[in-house]
């Protein structure tokens, strides 16, 4: 605690992201990145940007990249507002719509940054309980609201929501600001993207840190009515002038332009995760239903603070969280590659052995 601190400072409980570990012989399935590297065209892109032009700020509107984002999803490029991250984006979400004299509303099992935000912006919440299956129930957010944001799917459970069941939210919810955070979505989830152009209070965010395998450059983007889009670009604009660097803005515009290796690498964790899901049943682990490039797991008796423990003598990292205490025997796993889940069972199967 210092005495130069401001107030807010000292109130502040920052989020803690999963370990990134310093060992390279590690199975990394704790944080949600992509087992597969980007695109072989994002590589090139990167290395023609190493010029001479790295003096020269980069674009402060990134306009490149919006074009190649609205492009991809059929939008205009004034519905499209970027970020170093969706991290960064989600925050000038916060305090750009999310911050008004209702409290804001969002699932008691979510993205466990939300509530950083509001602790940093000063933004009233009240979280929603899942209901007994962990899902969410649109009805649960008929009540006094100033917005709602939850992931779709979920995090961490990767549970998916119906695009009818956002809809009847949009319908039931007009007088704020409905964020789906779709992360995850290019894992067999419906994007919301869709319902734009009919919704002036949806906002739909996206990261290019999963499905395309950039988590290391930082790029996410937001997508909605333009003036949702707006009141984003004045935060960012009292902000920070370039939150997109050059190689950000080149190395992005090449990953939205590849569709191909986008759907294939995608395809891949899919497939992956529907064989460990069924691997880990054989293994008497119950996996709620994934839309996501992870899966949520519990074993029938051996609680997940331990398996996670065991897990990490064998090399293998995983995540657990103890809060709150309905999620505790849950292990989120990130899907690998095929060889990795090969790792991962043969490691249970001694965990449990010996257990
Ligand atoms: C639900 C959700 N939203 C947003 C993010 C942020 O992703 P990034 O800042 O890498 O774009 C994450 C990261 O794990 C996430 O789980």
């Amino acid at each position: 605690m210092s005495k130069f601190w401001s107030d807010v400072v000292h109130q502040l409980t920052p989020y803690v992201p999963g370990e990134q570990p310093k060992l390279s012989n590690l199975v990394k399935l704790n944080t949600n990145e992509n087992p597969y590297g980007p695109s072989p065209k994002v590589i090139e892109a990167l290395k023609l940007e190493a010029a001479d032009s790295l003096r020269l700020y980069p674009d402060p509107n990134s306009d490149k990249l919006k074009a190649a984002i609205a492009e991809n999803f059929g939008l205009q490029m004034s519905q499209v507002f970027v970020g170093n991250g969706s991290d960064e984006v989600l925050a000038h979400v916060f305090q750009a719509l999310l911050k008004h004299e209702k409290p804001l509303l969002f699932p008691d099992i979510s993205y466990s940054f939300y509530p950083v935000y509001c602790g940093l912006y000063g933004i009233k919440y009240e979280t929603i309980a899942l209901d007994k299956q962990f899902k969410i129930d649109i009805h649960d957010y008929a009540r006094p609201n100033g917005g709602i944001i939850f992931p779709n799917p979920n995090a961490p459970t990767g549970i998916p929501l119906a695009l009818a069941e956002i809809e009847k939210l949009l319908r039931q919810n007009t007088h704020s600001v409905v964020v789906i955070d779709e992360a995850y979505v290019d894992f067999g989830t419906e994007s919301a993207v869709k319902l734009i152009n009919m919704y002036p209070n949806l906002l739909v965010t996206h990261t290019l840190s999963k499905a395309r395998s950039l988590a290391g450059l930082r790029v996410g983007y937001a997508l909605g009515n333009k003036d949702l889009i707006e009141a984003l670009m004045r935060v960012k604009d009292s902000f920070n002038s370039y939150p997109i660097d050059r190689f950000a803005e080149a190395g992005a515009v090449a990953a939205m332009q590849d569709s191909d290796y986008f759907e294939q690498t995608c395809a891949k964790v899919i497939a992956t995760r529907q064989a460990l899901v069924n691997d880990l049943k054989t293994l008497n682990f119950d996996s709620m239903p994934s839309g996501a490039n992870f899966i949520f797991t519990k074993h029938r008796t051996v609680d997940g603070s331990i398996l996670a423990e065991k897990l990490r003598e064998h090399n293998i990292i995983v995540r657990h969280f103890k809060k709150p205490s309905r999620v505790a025997p849950y292990l989120r796993i990130t899907i690998g590659t095929d060889a990795q889940s090969i790792a991962l069972i043969h490691a249970l199967k001694l965990i449990l052995n010996t257990h």
